[in-house]
């Protein structure tokens, strides 16, 4: 499934209403010098180009034929995509408060209710006051305790629980871990295993990596909804909204709320400064930022450091000789190991999880690159490519290799992995903090093996998805309690 599931067999009616009732005149041969780029169609722009295709890969491999700054055209609407660290530099540094809006869709406007969400409100009042509810009294140094615990409690229970000497599927294990950590943190309790309308949390969050990755709405802005509506995509949307209401209205009425500094969650945290529809907008936003992101972020690192034992066994030196006697680590621990550090920085640099930052919308007539960016254009930073530049990367661009940054200073905008600007990341500190974490506990008390007849070459690494880029076949190990830890 991908940006244009859904759109080949409905192009045809969309091109007879564009017929009927559109004339626009194209934007071209207008004076302004536009950013090179492939040929298009009318209409479709060009979505055959990419139909079918890795999205993010297939526009990389365009810019080294078009440029670093290239215009596309998906569906109607112009897409400006930046392929290069210096043009993302540019962008966030001299243009970010013209790309700080997001673009408008019908689509969604239904899946941040009402866009009371922040991810992807238009930028202004509403969005500056929830992102600086959710920082100030989400993210911050006293919830900071709160977190810490319930990691601590939710480590003990995968440790305790883990089949020693057989084999484990890590998706699931990252997955259902994840989500129980994320739901505790947010509404005090775990509701990973809570059904409505017949789907668990985690089944929704895949869904809504569908519904996000766009429809008709977000490439015919006027008239998608109609195709929408015919295709069957809105009847999936509104079942897909009503269960997701549904659990988040349930986390809000069951809240106990906690009087206890460090027991307090987002929903003790943030209740009393926000209507019911932007409390569920940032719990959404929680959920869909967080989860997915960390849970792929974890197997990737897994994946790596397991097919690479060199790194596996420096990582293992490093932590098992900062752990003292204790039984779990956590941030104080982790503060003392900077292989892992880098381990996970390079995990986020080779894989990371967003491979295209949250759109932006231009909202005035600016120039990147000496190129004319204007009004209306959606501007796409393609963070996979930029983390894989061999201009920046150097020749081992493509190698799993965290040991560079022992030696290696990184401009801001190198890599991406958390976008930038004031549309960045909030959670960027609290999430390369908890993989750590998770990381030092999984690889102190434990020695990973790769199933029997297997071995680390054939522990393979292909990618697959558009909105967010996961392992394509699950990663299975066998955790062995190392010899020498007493337990
Ligand atoms: C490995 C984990 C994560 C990754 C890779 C990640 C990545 C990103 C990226 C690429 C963006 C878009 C930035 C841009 O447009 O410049 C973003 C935005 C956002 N993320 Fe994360 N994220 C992660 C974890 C989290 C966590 C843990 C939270 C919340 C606790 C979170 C909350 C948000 C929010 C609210 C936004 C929207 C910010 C805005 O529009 O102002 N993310 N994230
Ligand atoms: C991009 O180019 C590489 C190298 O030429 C090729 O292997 C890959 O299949 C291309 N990917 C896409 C999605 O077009």
């Amino acid at each position: 499934m991908d940006i244009f599931t859904y759109f080949l067999p409905a192009v045809l009616i969309l091109s007879f209403f564009y017929i009927m009732i559109s004339k626009k005149s194209s934007m071209g041969g207008s004076g302004f010098n536009l950013p090179p780029g492939p040929p298009r169609l009318p209409i479709i722009g060009n979505v055959h180009q990419l139909a079918g295709k890795i999205f993010h890969e297939a526009v990389w491999n365009m810019s080294k034929k078009y440029g670093p700054i290239m215009l596309l055209h998906l569906g109607s609407q112009p897409a400006v995509v930046i392929s290069s660290s210096e043009l993302a530099t540019e962008a966030f540094k001299t243009h970010d408060h013209i790309l700080a809006n997001r673009p408008y869709s019908n689509n969604l406007r239904r899946l941040t209710f009402d866009y009371n969400d922040i991810a992807f409100s238009p930028y202004g009042d509403h969005s500056k006051k929830m992102r600086k509810v959710l920082v100030t009294e989400f993210l911050n140094a006293k919830m900071s305790k709160s977190f810490k615990k319930v990691l601590d409690m939710e480590l003990k229970s995968v440790l305790d629980s883990l089949p020693y000497g057989k084999v484990v599927n890590l998706n699931d294990l990252f997955a259902s871990f994840i989500v129980d950590f994320a739901c505790k943190i947010v509404a005090g309790k775990g509701y990973g295993e809570v059904k409505i309308g017949g789907t668990k949390l985690k089944d929704m969050l895949d869904e809504m990596l569908i519904l996000f990755s766009g429809s008709y709405s977000e490439m015919f802005p006027k008239y998608g909804w109609i195709l929408e509506d015919l295709s069957g995509w809105t009847r999936r949307l509104n079942k897909h909204m009503s269960n997701y209401d549904g659990l988040l209205e349930m986390m809000l009425d069951e809240h106990i709320d906690h009087t206890n500094e460090d027991e307090k969650d987002l929903i003790d945290a943030c209740r009393s400064l926000l209507t019911r529809e932007e409390m569920k907008g940032i719990m959404s936003n929680v959920f869909n930022g967080a989860v997915d992101t960390s849970y792929l972020t974890l197997v990737w690192a897994m994946a790596e450091i397991v097919k690479n034992p060199r790194i596996m066994h420096k990582l293992q030196a490093e932590i098992r000789s900062n752990s003292g006697q204790k039984l779990r680590l956590d941030e104080s621990d982790t503060a003392k190991m900077p292989y892992l550090k880098y381990a996970v920085k390079e995990t986020l640099r080779f894989h990371g999880p967003s491979p295209f930052l949250i759109p932006r919308d231009c909202v005035t007539h600016i120039q990147i690159g000496g190129y004319d960016i204007l009004p209306g254009t959606k501007v796409l930073i393609n963070s996979w490519g930029l983390a894989k530049d061999p201009r920046v990367w150097t020749e081992n661009a493509n190698e799993f290799y965290p040991d560079r940054f022992e030696k290696r200073v990184v401009d801001q905008f190198d890599m991406t992995p958390f976008g930038g600007g004031r549309r960045s990341c909030p959670g960027y500190n609290f999430a390369t903090s908890t993989i750590e974490v998770v990381l030092a506990n999984l690889l102190y008390t434990i020695d990973w093996k790769l199933p029997p007849g297997m071995t680390n070459q054939d522990l393979d690494t292909e990618e697959e998805g558009s909105l967010l880029v996961r392992k394509k076949t699950p990663l299975l190990l066998v955790p062995v309690k190392h010899n020498s830890q007493a337990q």
